[in-house]
């Protein structure tokens, strides 16, 4: 277990944090602190670094400067070992999916199980199974093939192999990506949902303003490597700054009644 300060520190930090890639600075002296039990997101443009930026946070990349802590432990300098462990406390959704095509939906999400409880007995982890995918809305799914499933369905399923460990935190790469308005928003209700019943840390990245201000506590924009605007959701929809604004406004469908024929009709 990490330590455990007067004051319960973030579970996740990363200061000062640089990457690069040949040239390319992705990642330009970010500093962020994930508070345990809230949900963080970051935004931004395609190519800003976000999806760079979760695989940092994970030691999955190597920063080329500064520090990132998980649980208080230095990813940069912890063996590999102490790697493994602190992965099992923290789910992931890659932005692909990453779903294996060759598994059934219930092999996916035992897939965790398999890799740190061996310890469970084939009852028990077969009711773990279960009961996540109950819990995401696909009850009885274990049998079928990932081939099979509609696009908000994987969403799914990918939530349920992020949680079947009941993880401290789960990082979520783009959960509303190539889904419609109300598949994204059923994605949405169950993140608040899983964060209700299992007090998870979500940290999400995503494009989708309405999503992101109906999950977020606390947003953060990347643009162009650099974080320009974090706080409180509240405070962040009313930023100043011009290029949290232009992001909003590019990025909020326009209102409804703009394309309503009215009494008319
Ligand atoms: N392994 C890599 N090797 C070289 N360049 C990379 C690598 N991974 C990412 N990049 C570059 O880093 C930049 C940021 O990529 P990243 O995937 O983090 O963007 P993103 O903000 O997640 O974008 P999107 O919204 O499209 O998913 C891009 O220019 C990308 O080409
Ligand atoms: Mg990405």
């Amino acid at each position: 277990m990490a330590d455990v300060s007067p004051v319960v520190p973030p579970v996740i930090e990363l200061l000062d944090v640089t990457r690069r890639f040949g040239e390319i600075t992705v990642l330009d002296s970010v500093t962020l602190r994930f508070p345990s039990g809230l949900t963080t997101a970051i935004i931004g443009p395609s190519g800003a670094g976000k999806s760079v930026l979760l695989k940092v946070l994970v030691g999955l990349l190597k920063p080329d400067a500064g520090t990132v802590r998980l649980f208080g432990h230095d990813v940069t300098e912890a063996p590999e070992r102490e790697l493994f462990a602190a992965r099992r406390r923290i789910g992931m959704l890659f932005q692909d999916g990453a779903l294996f095509d060759s598994l059934t939906v219930g092999e996916n999400v035992a897939f965790p199980l398999d890799q740190h409880r061996r310890d469970l007995a084939g009852a028990e982890r077969d009711r773990r199974v279960a009961e996540k995918l109950e819990w995401v809305g696909l009850p009885g799914f274990e049998d079928r093939p990932i081939a099979s499933l509609s696009g908000g369905q994987r969403k799914r399923v990918g939530l349920a192999r992020a949680i079947v460990l009941e993880p401290e935190v789960v990082l979520f790469d783009e959960p509303n990506s190539g889904l419609d308005p109300f598949t994204s928003d059923q994605i949405d209700d169950l993140v608040l949902d899983m964060k209700r019943r299992l007090g998870i840390t979500f940290v999400i990245i995503s494009h989708d303003i309405v999503g992101t201000v109906k999950v977020a506590d606390l947003v953060g924009m990347l643009y162009e490597g650099r974080l320009v605007e974090y706080g409180p959701t509240a405070d962040f929809v009313r930023s100043g700054n011009p290029i949290v604004k232009s992001f909003l406004r590019r990025n909020l469908a326009p209102p409804v009644s703009a394309f309503d024929p009215g009494e008319g009709r």
